[in-house]
């Protein structure tokens, strides 16, 4: 003990060279930066028994994890919701309205459900929160599904129609429509990994339901212009892209560039391109980051199976890679229209990993925005634990925790976490310690 005393009295200082920069300040987000959250009708209201997940259900007991029921009752408990949305200082809830509720059956609307809607709508404005609606979040009115779902020739008229008479009813009470969330995901689970209802393996299908989905958000893109300019008012409308960032794992070889290259176009640009002009902005829902190498144990061929390497993932499986976040912006701001990140969360029960997820993530688009990147807001996925399709109720995506079966609420130590960021518009200094930043002294 002695001598080390000894050695650290005696020993000369280091050269070390300059002393490292060390900003205490907060990472600041431009002023007027929508915090939010996100939830999917769906996944959160229960009983939506005209959808075709309902029926899904109820046919294929064995393909997922637990019956959707009352999910976590957000149909009557928004208001509820909605307090600790605001108590977490978000401005923006994106929330999806399900199109079975308005139009349980062909040429039928529900007026009693728009109404809901509308008190859904009116309830986020007494608290200041601003409204993301989207029309089509996954789940279908189960009388589109019996005549074949997306692959339906008439699936984008019957679309515009919901669109049409839905814009009319909230023209003026909306801040940002989304069309359709994922496409390239319905086509995948529906389609290709047949996962997902109507869970049919085939490529010719996909490639039908692909372009009936390109033709459903030209067309409802245009009710909701329309029904607006029809008010003399103006409205924003975009679709959210599922993103995936992508690495290749030899930058010198072609194939790996070559698949790189396939999969960016296919799956992040593809739908966007054939839908040009009908965006106002570009949502981006991102949680995927892949890396490419052309093998003979890859999954399809091409993609690097995660587990392989150990790398940190989510209680799914899924990647923690935040740097992948500022790549897909990048990427993105080749469009030049302004983004907002419609989703973006984990699935995890260690609320030390959802914190350090939600300041590394948030820290990267800290850094997208500061090199030039339009991002005008941010919703986390999710507001509420809910029910995450064919995983049931496993997966833990909330800053708000609901017991089954109560379906109490509380809040979870990282929804502090984020409440702060959005409080104080930017990552205040003493949170950069989930990333590994030393805090202030
Ligand atoms: C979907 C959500 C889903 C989330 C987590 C997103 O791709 O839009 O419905 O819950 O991923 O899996």
């Amino acid at each position: 003990m002695a001598q080390e005393n000894n050695i650290q009295a005696s020993a000369p200082t280091p050269d070390i060279g300059p002393v490292a920069e060390h900003r205490h300040e907060k990472l600041a987000f431009p002023e007027g930066f929508l915090w939010g959250t996100a939830t999917a009708a769906y996944q959160v209201e229960g009983n939506n028994e005209h959808s075709d997940w309902w029926q899904w259900e109820k046919d294929n007991p064995t393909r997922v994890r637990a019956r959707s029921g009352l999910a976590v009752d957000h149909y009557h408990r928004y208001e509820e919701d909605l307090n600790m949305a605001a108590e977490l200082n978000t401005k923006l809830y994106r929330f999806s309205i399900e199109w079975a509720r308005i139009m349980p059956h062909e040429n039928a609307i529900d007026r009693h459900e728009l109404e809901h809607y509308g008190n859904m709508l009116r309830a986020c404005r007494v608290r200041g929160i601003k409204t993301m609606v989207t029309l089509h979040h996954f789940s279908l009115p189960q009388w589109v599904a019996e005549k074949g779902g997306w692959e339906w020739p008439g699936a984008a008229r019957a679309f515009r129609d919901y669109a049409r008479i839905v814009a009319a009813e909230y023209a003026g009470q909306v801040d940002y429509w989304l069309t359709i969330n994922e496409p390239m995901v319905i086509v995948s689970q529906g389609y290709l990994t047949a996962v997902w209802p109507p869970a049919k393996k085939n490529y010719l299908s996909a490639y039908a339901v692909y372009r009936h989905l390109i033709a459903a958000h030209k067309e409802a893109y245009k009710a909701i212009h329309e029904a607006a300019a029809k008010r003399g008012i103006t409205v924003l409308v975009g679709a959210a892209n599922n993103l995936i960032s992508l690495s290749t794992y030899n930058r010198h070889r072609f194939a790996d560039r070559w698949y790189s290259w396939l999969m960016d176009k296919v799956w992040n640009h593809a739908f966007i391109d054939a839908t040009a002009g009908c965006h106002d902005f570009l949502g981006v829902n991102y949680y995927f980051h892949q890396r490419i190498d052309p093998g003979k144990k890859r999954i399809m061929g091409v993609i690097v199976d995660i587990r392989e390497e150990q790398r940190d993932m989510s209680d799914i499986g899924w990647e923690v890679f935040p740097a992948g976040l500022f790549d897909a912006l990048l990427d993105f701001s080749n469009y030049k229209l302004p983004i907002i990140i419609t989703e973006n969360g984990i699935a995890t029960r260690n609320e030390d990993r959802r914190a350090r997820y939600i300041v590394s993530y948030i820290k990267e688009l800290y850094h997208a925005i500061a090199a030039g990147i339009d991002v005008r807001g941010y919703c986390y996925w999710s507001l509420l634990d809910n029910f995450e399709w064919e995983k049931g109720f496993s997966a833990s995506f909330g800053l708000i925790e609901v017991k089954q079966p109560s379906l109490e609420r509380s809040f979870k130590p990282s929804a502090k976490v984020y409440a702060q960021i959005a409080k104080e518009n930017g990552i205040p200094h003493e949170l950069l310690r989930f990333v590994g930043h030393e805090a202030k002294l």
